[in-house]
């Protein structure tokens, strides 16, 4: 009997050390991908607002700001810009703009505890012509001091809009890009090399930017984790690369939010890397008469974004769910600090909004207030890794109490949407949730690759959602809302726009749509011959601009609706597309 309990005891006690070297191994730092490589030459150095990743939206006629970041400055020199639109036809197209006035002070548009938040800054005024074109530029700015000049330029980083715009505008959300290397497969997360040519090229992040770009909303959203950097050492930099060349293709700006992809710390440390290319990690801006706070959900520590690499199979960070700092009591705004506080002040300095929005990466409310995107999850059914952190309670707290109507997030790779009631009971703050628009790890998913096409006007926000409550708008045709998505099979592209007959040099355009709703196209958008006027049958020209480089050519923007397709039932049966064909005279 004593020798039985002995052996026992012996089995137990063998048992605990085993399970406590594996615990060990897969919390310690043992197996840490290297870090500290040189990180890329930073794109926002002097011109630090607007940016790529946080442009600027003005009307024509109005005034555009900027910072610049020049330590030891003071007001005044020569300040000069130029704004040059980013679309290939209009080049030679440039506005040059004198500053009419600056001013030095505390960087108004990176809040404190992001790069240049609390920094002084140069903040300068233009005015933009009131003819100027409506397009997305690039913006270039020149300082001159007793001759000496400092120049800085942004991408795509401002968006002038129609004239007499409003409170009404449009907007596409977009999330989990999740820009990769080809043959990064690996044990428990296959990914093919489908969306990724040899030479890195995400063609699925392109097609869903061509979606974009024929919807041609005001902007775009984009709601984090814009590479992979989780298989193996140094991914983070040439995917970040491949993903900032793929910006350019966009016709509209862009606001962005990062995902918990975007801040790993895989051979260089990306929320660095971020900051220094696309923007602030939280901000906020103004469309229309509505608020937008965008805010950074993956505040862990260094330690907890480095990526490691366990018996030769897992690879993971400590950390990759949903965490906010700041709350010693997260149900009592006054107690909050840091990023928290910034947004608990930002939501209720812009209360007279018509509505406010936030953009982040994790839902703080999937499923019913429990927010799956905050927890930890469970590793071989042993050990729980990746969240627990703190911040989802606040960030409810804070749309419930400052009236936020919508609260955008990805992360999870499928669509969902939740509300409760603001603390007025007035209205409700809805927590939607949206799917990816990368899909190459295949196989059959409960869920598709899509976007959210969101009409604002006041404070009636519609359109969010496809065919039911809930849903995205597929990219593709052959989605399945309700059931099982073969993402292998995937490639029909559910609106296609198409330019020929009849008419010479093609005269018109098809624009198919394979949804099953009717959809708003303001993207045809093509070159003809110049003419004091246009007939346009089956569509609405919105705006016309003669070709700097030949002005017997015009550029035409034209905007449709086209009626609802018929969907394929799945992604080897085609749908049966609407078509409307526009004809330009
Ligand atoms: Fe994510």
């Amino acid at each position: 009997m004593n020798k039985w309990l002995r052996a026992l005891g012996i089995v137990v006690l063998v048992i605990i050390i085993i399970y406590g070297v594996i615990a060990i191994n897969l919390y310690s730092s043992v197996g840490r991908f290297p870090t500290g490589a040189t990180r890329p030459a930073p794109a926002i150095k002097t011109l630090i607002w607007p940016t790529i990743g946080y442009p600027e939206l003005v009307a024509p006629g109005s005034a555009m700001n900027a910072e610049l970041y020049l330590p030891g400055a003071t007001a005044g020199g020569s300040l000069t810009a130029t704004l040059k639109p980013v679309r290939p036809e209009l080049s030679g197209l440039a506005y040059a703009l004198n500053a009419d006035a600056s001013t030095t002070g505390t960087s108004e548009r990176w809040p404190r505890g992001t790069r240049f938040g609390g920094r002084t800054v140069l903040r300068v005024r233009f005015t933009v012509p009131a003819q100027a074109v409506p397009e997305l530029y690039d913006l270039s700015v020149t300082r001159t001091v007793g001759g000496r000049q400092v120049s800085d330029m942004q991408p795509h980083a401002v968006s002038i809009a129609p004239p007499g715009q409003g409170k009404a505008f449009t907007f596409v959300s977009l999330s989990d890009i999740h820009v990769h290397q080809r043959n990064i497969s690996r044990f428990m997360t296959p990914q093919s090399n489908k969306g990724i040519t040899p030479d890195g090229t995400p063609v699925f992040f392109e097609r869903a930017i061509d979606q974009v770009n024929l919807l041609r909303p005001d902007f775009a959203v984009m709601l984090g984790d814009y590479v992979r950097a989780q298989s193996y050492a140094g991914e983070y930099k040439p995917e970040f690369a491949n993903f900032y060349k793929s910006l350019a293709r966009f016709r509209v700006p862009v606001f962005m939010v990062p995902g918990n992809h975007d801040v790993y710390w895989n051979g260089v440390n990306g929320a660095e890397v971020y900051e220094e290319n696309i923007g602030p990690l939280f901000y906020s801006f103004d469309a229309g008469d509505a608020h937008f706070t965008a805010v950074n959900t993956n505040q862990w520590s260094a330690q907890d974004r480095k990526m490691m690499e366990k018996f030769g199979t897992f690879v993971y960070p400590r950390k990759w769910q949903g965490q906010v700092l700041g709350a010693p009591d997260e149900r009592k705004p006054k107690t909050y600090l840091g990023q928290l506080a910034w947004i608990r002040d930002d939501l209720a300095a812009h209360q007279a909004a018509a509505t406010r929005f936030m953009l982040m990466h994790h839902d703080p409310y999937r499923p019913n207030g429990k927010a799956v995107a905050w927890r930890n999850e469970r590793f071989a059914g042993l050990f729980t890794l990746g969240g627990g952190g703190s911040g989802s309670t606040a960030l409810k707290e804070l749309a419930a109490r400052y009236r936020v109507a919508y609260t955008l997030t990805g992360h999870w790779h499928s669509d969902y949407i939740g509300r409760i009631p603001w603390l007025d009971h007035q209205g409700y703050a809805s927590f939607v949730n949206q799917t990816m628009v990368t899909y190459d790890e295949g196989g059959m998913k409960d869920s598709y690759p899509g976007y959210r096409s969101w009409d604002v006007n006041g404070k009636d926000v519609t359109g969010y959602t496809y065919l039911d409550t809930f849903h995205s708008v597929p990219i593709y045709d052959g989605s399945v809302l309700n059931g099982m998505t073969d993402l292998d099979r995937l490639d029909r592209l559910a609106m296609t726009l198409a330019r020929g007959l009849p008419g010479p040099g093609g005269s018109a355009f098809y624009l198919d749509n394979y949804l099953g709703e009717a959809m708003d196209a303001r993207g045809l958008i093509g070159i003809f011959p110049a003419a004091g006027s246009h007939k346009v049958a089956n569509g609405e020209l919105y705006q016309a601009v003669p070709l700097p480089s030949n002005p017997a050519l015009e550029l035409l923007y034209i905007k449709t609706r086209v009626g609802a397709g018929v969907p394929g039932p799945n992604a080897t049966t085609p749908g049966d597309p609407a078509r409307v064909i526009v004809t330009v005279e």
